[in-house]
């Protein structure tokens, strides 16, 4: 008999390409719906999907990440990533669908110096910040029962763009690599983020949850870690402070992430060393 589906949209994403990965390695049965097949902010195009795939659950990967592009165009981006995620956890609840939904650290303005918590007040600074913070709110209004991950700075071997997979590529090639040293974070390692995320989604967990490893750094720290570990020159890193980035979007000075339910994924080292595994597994074959 044909299970019912689990459907995600924005599929060909960096989380979207990650999570069809996690399924096919799981055996679970995902319909995978790209931007070009399904766009989230379109309701009809919703309804539609819903009813013919028939999920069980919706996994939203869909978003828009320029940060500093969403100063300028706010409208696309709350198109993205306000009324696209309000309008499928309507879609999901008229359906009896469950929802998981991705947030991030930049809801927060980084005035806490100690990692922020699910329930610590969220007051975002950038434009991209404040449409996720919306997007939250407005999801658990329409679905109480949606599952929404807050997470931050994804790594993997499985894209070149990420900020770690850049600072090995820019080493190797004997480039410089600059980082800020002045914003704290807590990187995330997209397996371990999408493994505990189904786990949550399967096990019916709904409401804000904190996914990141272990530990929190600076930019600049981990591209030095990541080097570290690689086996390759920490020199190659050079430290800069955000401001001499000129970036339109404000970041929080310290946006690490905790979760009051616990230590849910491994550690950040963990991450980094099955980062480069991977590399390496990637490169011999
Ligand atoms: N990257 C991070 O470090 C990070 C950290 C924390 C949370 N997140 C969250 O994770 C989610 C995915 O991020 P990502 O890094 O995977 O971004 P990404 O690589 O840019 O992927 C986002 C995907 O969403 C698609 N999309 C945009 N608007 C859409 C719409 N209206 N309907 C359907 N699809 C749409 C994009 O398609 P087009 O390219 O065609 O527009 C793209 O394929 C976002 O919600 C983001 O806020 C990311």
């Amino acid at each position: 008999m044909e299970t019912q589906p689990i459907l995600l949209t924005g599929a060909a994403g960096t989380l979207g390409r990650a999570c069809q990965r996690v399924a096919y390695i799981r055996g679970l049965h995902l319909i995978a719906l790209p931007h070009a097949a399904l766009d989230i902010a379109d309701p009809a195009a919703l309804t539609h999907a819903l009813r013919h795939y028939q999920p069980w659950a919706v996994i939203n990967a869909a978003g828009c990440v320029r940060i500093d592009a969403a100063e300028a165009n706010a409208a696309h981006c709350y198109r993205a990533n306000t009324l696209g995620p309000r309008l499928l956890a309507e879609a999901c609840a008229a359906h009896g669908a469950q929802l998981l939904t991705f947030s991030c650290d930049l809801v927060f303005d980084g005035q806490q110096t100690r990692p922020y918590h699910e329930r610590d007040a969220a007051r975002p600074l950038s434009v991209y910040g404040h449409s996720k913070l919306l997007a939250e709110e407005a999801v658990l209004e329409c679905l109480p029962s949606a599952l929404v991950v807050r997470s931050s700075a994804f790594f993997s071997a499985w894209d070149d763009g990420n900020f770690v997979s850049q600072v090995l590529a820019a080493a190797r090639q004997g480039r410089r690599f600059t980082a800020a040293h002045d914003l704290t974070i807590s990187p995330t390692y997209l397996p371990d983020l999408l493994n505990t995320a189904l786990d949550l989604l399967l096990d019916g967990a709904s409401g804000r949850w904190h996914l990141t490893n272990q530990g929190s750094c600076t930019w600049a720290e981990l591209a030095r870690q990541a080097l570290r570990l690689a086996g390759l020159d920490e020199a190659s890193v050079q430290a800069r402070p955000a401001a001499a980035f000129g970036w339109p979007a404000r970041r929080p000075a310290y946006s690490a992430l905790a979760s009051e339910h616990g230590a849910l994924l491994p550690s950040l080292e963990s991450g980094l060393r099955r980062h480069l595994l991977d590399e390496q597994i990637g490169r011999a074959a």
